[in-house]
């Protein structure tokens, strides 16, 4: 499952508008796709779901469960748009949670658990963010291992597009949490030198972090925005259409890179042994170390592609710890919820080879302790 937040504190650069047709796009290529609306303003809730009426329970209803103590869970919260499209749905209500859950412990979290309860019932989670850097953004970028950044080519906008990347590595070490973020030019007129030449600069300084697709201006988004529809039950000749439809092809383009079901995946069990798997597109060098190597780096380098670091290694049943070394930083893997504290500090992350399990050799056999799909 890939989890991807449309962010930028910036408002109006069409965050919401890329959450929708994105979805959208990606529901209509056979992917299942939750859509989760974070921002207050419930304008992903309404681009979506305008015709049906209120929503009997948001994002608003969870969180305050959570904070009152109990199980929250995404379940309860979300409605289904069509084939393979679900939205989890906000309102204003969600302003309040903020303050709400101030002082709460772990209520960064509560998106991140929210999901992990239902992962394997989705290929793809889109989560739209609110133009600010506060509690509920943080929770979307705590559930996310990567973020689409939609960047209207202005001035302003170059300015503030440092100051997020600049949070992303604040999160990354304080919390260990790596998302890989791409830039996404959006609204772009093309008609004046200035745009142009603040594309370009985008460009330059985003080696790599940047989408190749531009989004280009096309008042037919906005139109089918307020119609409460997708572009593609809008119009399918028009600008806005063939941009959504190729940044979701350049978005497809990398599951190729994604080892197993088109994803990175805690480990997997293939014929050559325990297949491990890791996204960063930004690192430039991955190692797996546990205690199967004697936590050594010597000849434990992971092989990029694409973005998605891979290693095979073969081991015998047993239990075993590890971690991922990026770039020199000892982490978890983010994809395995079987962790224990190590005694050097921070988490180990657990798998368990079964003895069973081994001989098969079936791709999806290899256990963490607590795999809930
Ligand atoms: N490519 C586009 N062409 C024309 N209009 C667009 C385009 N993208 C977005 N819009 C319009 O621009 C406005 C802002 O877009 P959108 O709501 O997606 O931005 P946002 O970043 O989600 O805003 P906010 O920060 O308030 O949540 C909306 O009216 C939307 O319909
Ligand atoms: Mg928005």
């Amino acid at each position: 499952m890939r989890t991807i937040a449309v962010v930028n504190q910036k408002g109006g650069c069409g965050k919401t508008i890329t959450s929708i047709n994105l979805s959208a796009f990606l529901a209509r290529e056979q992917r299942r796709v939750l859509l989760v609306d974070m921002d207050p303003q419930g304008h992903a809730t309404l681009g979506l779901l305008a015709e049906a009426g209120p929503p009997a329970r948001t994002m608003y209803d969870l969180f305050l469960q959570r904070a009152a103590g109990q199980p929250a869970a995404l379940r309860d919260v979300i409605r289904t748009v069509r084939d393979n499209l679900d939205v989890a749905p906000a309102d204003i209500l969600l302003s309040a949670i903020p303050d709400t859950l101030a002082g709460l412990v772990g209520r960064e979290n509560i998106l991140s658990d929210a999901i992990a309860g239902v992962r394997g019932s989705y290929d793809y989670v889109v989560v739209d963010c609110p133009p600010n850097v506060g509690l509920l953004t943080f929770n979307a970028l705590k559930a996310c291992s990567e973020a689409i950044v939609p960047m209207d080519p202005s001035f302003f906008s170059l300015h503030g597009i440092g100051k997020l990347l600049e949070t992303f590595d604040v999160l990354a070490k304080e919390t260990n949490h790596h998302i890989a973020a791409r830039v996404l030019v959006t609204l772009y007129s093309g008609r004046s030198a200035f745009v142009k030449a603040v594309v370009d600069e985008i460009r330059r300084h985003l080696a790599g972090r940047h989408f190749d697709t531009v989004i280009r201006y096309s008042v037919k988004l906005a139109e089918a925005a307020s119609h409460g529809v997708p572009i593609a039950s809008y119009c399918t000749r028009c600008a806005g259409f063939e941009d959504y439809q190729a940044l979701t092809a350049e978005l497809l383009q990398q599951e190729a890179a994604f080892p197993r079901d088109g994803q990175p995946s805690a480990p997997a069990l293939t014929s050559e042994g325990v297949m491990f798997s890791l996204q960063a597109f930004d690192a430039e060098r991955v190692h797996l170390a546990g205690d199967f190597n004697d936590w050594s780096l010597d000849g434990s380098e992971m092989e990029p592609i694409g973005g998605v670091w891979k290693k095979v290694v073969k081991l015998p049943p047993g239990r075993y710890r590890y971690r991922y070394v990026i770039d020199g930083r000892w982490q978890r893997d983010p994809l395995n919820a079987d962790i224990e504290p190590s005694a050097y500090g921070g988490d180990d992350s657990i798998l368990v080879v079964d003895e069973s399990v081994a001989s098969e050799h079936s791709p999806a056999s290899v256990y963490t302790e607590s795999a809930s799909d």
